[in-house]
C-alpha cells in the first residue's frame, strides 16, 4: 500500500470524501489547502466521520518552501492533486487568475514532488477536456478540445503530466477525468458548499426545494435528446472518493501515464433529474423553460469501461441515492449556520 499521502484541495468538497475513504481504508494522509474556497470547519467534521483527527496544513500549491517542507516533514509518498479554480464562468472572466492556479500551481507541486522523488501523482482532471463531442459516449481516446480557460487550464496539465511521465519512466500518473460529481456523504457532515449563486445544475435543484430560489431555470428543451432538455453524466462523489482510492491501487503496478473517465456512462437529462430530485425531497421544483445556455452541449456522458477494466472500479450509487444525499446535506445546511455542529 502506498505510504502516507498529500491531499491538495483536501478540505475541498471532492478531496473531503476523498479523504473519508482513504482513511477508511487504512491510509495515512495529510491536507493540504489554502482554504481559499473552504473552510477548515471540515477538519472537525472527517474526525467525527472516520474516528481520527486529520493532520492539516494551510498552505498554498504555489508557495514552493511551504510544500517542500510539508512534503519532507510528513514523509510523504503519493500526492492526489484536488486544488484548484472551477468555475468555468469565472474562468472565462479571469483567465489569468485560473492559469496561475490551476496551471502554475500544478507546476510547482510537481517540482517540489521531483525536489523528493515522489512518483505517485493523481490529477483532479475534467471531462470538460473533451469539448464538443466528436462520438459518445466519450472514451478515453476522443480527441481533447476545451473550450474555455477552465477546461484548458485542465487540458494543459494533463499535457504537462504526459511530457513528465515520457521523461522519467519511474513516474506513475492517472488523471481521472470527471464527469458530473454531486452528492454528499451519508453523514451529511461534508457535501458541496456552494458560494454565492450556484450555477450548476444539482446545487441550484437544491436552491429551489429549500425556497432560496423561485424556480428553476431549464436551458433550453429542444435539444436532440429523449426529452429535449440537456443529458449528463451524474456521478456520486462517495463513487468518485472510491475511484481514488483504485486509481492509487493501480499506480502500485503500473507506472506511466494513464486517463481515466470517472462516470456512471449512463446521461439524464435536467428534466428526469427534477423529478428524480422531487421524488426524494417531496416537494415540487417549479421551473420555467428558458434560452439555451450559450455554448452550452447537448450531451455528455462517458464510456467508464476503461477504469471498469483496468482499475476494477464503477459506479455503486443510483440518481436516487445522488438526489437523496443532497437533499438530507441541504436540509442540515438549512437548519443550522454551523454545519458541523447539528445532525
Ligand atoms: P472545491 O472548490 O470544493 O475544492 C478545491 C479546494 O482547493 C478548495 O478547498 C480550495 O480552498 C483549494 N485550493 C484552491 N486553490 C488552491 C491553491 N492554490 N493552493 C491550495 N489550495 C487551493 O472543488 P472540488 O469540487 O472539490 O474540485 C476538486 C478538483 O476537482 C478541482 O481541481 C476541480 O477542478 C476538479 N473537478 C471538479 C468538478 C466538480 O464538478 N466539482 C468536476 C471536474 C473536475
Ligand atoms: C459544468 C461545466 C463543467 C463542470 C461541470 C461540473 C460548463 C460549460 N461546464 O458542466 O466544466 O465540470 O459543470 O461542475 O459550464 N442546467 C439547467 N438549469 C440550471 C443549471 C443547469 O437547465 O440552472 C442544465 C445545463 O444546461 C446542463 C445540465 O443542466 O444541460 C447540467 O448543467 P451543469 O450542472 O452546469 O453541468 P455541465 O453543464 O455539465
Amino acid at each position: 500500500m502506498a505510504g502516507r499521502i498529500l491531499i491538495t484541495g483536501g478540505t475541498g468538497y471532492i478531496g473531503s470524501h476523498t479523504a473519508v475513504v482513504l482513511t477508511q481504508s487504512g491510509h495515512d494522509i495529510v491536507l493540504y489547502d489554502n482554504l481559499s474556497s473552504s473552510s477548515d470547519v471540515i477538519l472537525d467534521a472527517l474526525k467525527e466521520i472516520t474516528g481520527k483527527p486529520i493532520p492539516f496544513v494551510k498552505g498554498d500549491v504555489r508557495d514552493a518552501d511551504r510544500l517542500v517542507h510539508t512534503l519532507k516533514s510528513h514523509k510523504i509518498d503519493a500526492v492526489m492533486h484536488f486544488a484548484g479554480l472551477k468555475a468555468v464562468g469565472e474562468s472565462v472572466e479571469k483567465p489569468l487568475e485560473y492559469f496561475t492556479n490551476n496551471i502554475q500551481g500544478a507546476i510547482s507541486l510537481l517540482n517540489a514532488l521531483q525536489t523528493q522523488s515522489i512518483n505517485t501523482f493523481i490529477f483532479s482532471s475534467s471531462a470538460t477536456v473533451y469539448g464538443e463531442p466528436e462520438y459518445l459516449p466519450f472514451d478515453e481516446e476522443h480527441p481533447t478540445n476545451a473550450l474555455n480557460p477552465y477546461g484548458r487550464s485542465k487540458k494543459h496539465v494533463e499535457e504537462i503530466l504526459q511530457d513528465i511521465a515520457s521523461s522519467n519512466p519511474a513516474l506513475r500518473i492517472a488523471c481521472l477525468r470527471y464527469f458530473n460529481p454531486v452528492g454528499a456523504h451519508e453523514s451529511r457532515l461534508i457535501g458541496e458548499i456552494p458560494k454565492g449563486n450556484p450555477n450548476n445544475l444539482m446545487p441550484s435543484i437544491a436552491q429551489v426545494a429549500m425556497g432560496d430560489r423561485e424556480e428553476l431555470c431549464v436551458f433550453g428543451d429542444d435539444y436532440p435528446t429523449s426529452d429535449g432538455t440537456g443529458v449528463r453524466d451524474y456521478i456520486h462523489v462517495m463513487d468518485l472518493a472510491e475511484g481514488h482510492a483504485a486509481s492509487l491501487t493501480f499506480l502500485e503496478s503500473n507506472t506511466g501515464w494513464h486517463a481515466f473517465n470517472l462516470g456512471s456512462g449512463t446521461g439524464y437529462s435536467v428534466m428526469e433529474l427534477i423529478h428524480a430530485f422531487e421524488k426524494e425531497a417531496n416537494c415540487t421544483i417549479p421551473y420555467r423553460i428558458t434560452e439555451r445556455l450559450a455554448g452550452d452541449i447537448a450531451e455528455y456522458y462517458s464510456n467508464p469501461d476503461k477504469a471498469a477494466k483496468l482499475l476494477g472500479w464503477k459506479t455503486k450509487r443510483n440518481l436516487k441515492k445522488m438526489c437523496a444525499s443532497t437533499w438530507k446535506k441541504t436540509k442540515l445546511t438549512l437548519y443550522s449556520s454551523d454545519t458541523i455542529s447539528q445532525k
